[in-house]
């Protein structure tokens, strides 16, 4: 089981919006993905259209009162579930985080999740705190959107330090995924200078090939409670950016398969 924890330095930069479409693209793909809220604020299941607080999730597991099998939410995908931080009260988020993040506790939930799922998304809160540190720590991966603005350029480099102080000291096999230019603006010379920096300053291949552009209907999507594959009979066009995106990290998690090797890894002729 892949775990990819999508988290960024910077809050709004579109780690619910990037986790609920991929993690949608995904489960089309073929692949038993859960998406894990990890934000007390709830706004993955906000996203989703849910009444504020209304499941119980993670928040029960913690507490004994729930087996975590009987709190995956189902969705329309057969494939997707959606695992809720749960009825956590807005006056008891640090407790609820406290018990989140003491040792072993997200590890253990995962572990029981590894015969039912080949993917899962941790929708991490904001900021590089005690969350986020437990996540990566937990996670197979990480993903981080970059939103195309001057400021998440400079502070990209706390995200990065962090994966490789969780990497040396807690858990070898994390790896860096990518970094998902988010908000991308072709308008704007800002976000323009943002991205050509980021494809030129970061080499190897860090930064993922799909691009998240900024547009209207992600905000017309959350309005509506649903993610961009699901808006309409026909999907927008820009549902397919998350095609394209999962299929950048099904690459890189090397999960097509194929079974090719380097010897037959020839051309097929298309003549026969
Ligand atoms: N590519 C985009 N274009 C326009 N608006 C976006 C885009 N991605 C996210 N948003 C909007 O920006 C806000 C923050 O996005 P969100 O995914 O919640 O960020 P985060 O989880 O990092 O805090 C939401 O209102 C969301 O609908
Ligand atoms: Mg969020």
């Amino acid at each position: 089981m892949h775990v990819i924890c999508v988290a960024s330095q910077k809050g709004g930069v579109g780690k619910t919006t990037i986790s609920l479409n991929l993690g949608l693209a995904l489960a089309r793909a073929g692949n038993r993905t859960l998406l894990m809220e990890l934000d007390a604020q709830g706004s993955l299941c906000l996203s989703l259209g849910l009444p504020d607080r209304a499941r119980p999730g993670i928040a029960e597991v913690l507490t004994g009162a729930e087996h975590i099998g009987n709190v995956l939410l189902r969705t329309r995908d057969p494939q997707l579930h959606v695992l809720s931080v749960g009825r956590v009260d807005p006056t008891t988020v640090a407790g609820f985080e406290e018990a989140l993040t003491r040792t072993g506790m997200l590890t253990g939930m995962l572990s029981k999740l590894e015969s039912e799922f080949d993917l899962v998304l941790l929708d991490c809160p904001a900021g590089l705190g005690k969350v986020t540190s437990r996540a990566l720590e937990a996670a197979t991966h990480v993903l981080s959107p970059l939103q195309a603005e001057p400021l998440a350029l400079r502070s990209v480099g706390q995200l990065l330090a962090l994966v490789d102080r969780v990497r040396a000291e807690k858990n070898p096999r994390l790896t860096l995924l990518g970094i998902v230019l988010s908000m991308f603006d072709r308008q704007t010379p800002a976000s323009l200078e943002v991205a050509e920096t980021l494809w030129t300053r970061f080499p190897g291949g860090i930064i993922l090939d799909s691009v998240i552009p900024r547009d209207e209907v992600f905000l017309e999507a959350s309005l509506r409670g649903s993610p961009l594959l699901l808006m309409q009979k026909r999907p927008p066009p820009l549902a397919r950016v998350f095609d394209q995106l999962a299929n950048d990290v099904l690459d890189r998690l090397d999960t097509h398969g194929g079974g090719a090797t380097e010897e037959d890894d020839g051309p097929i002729p298309l003549l026969v």
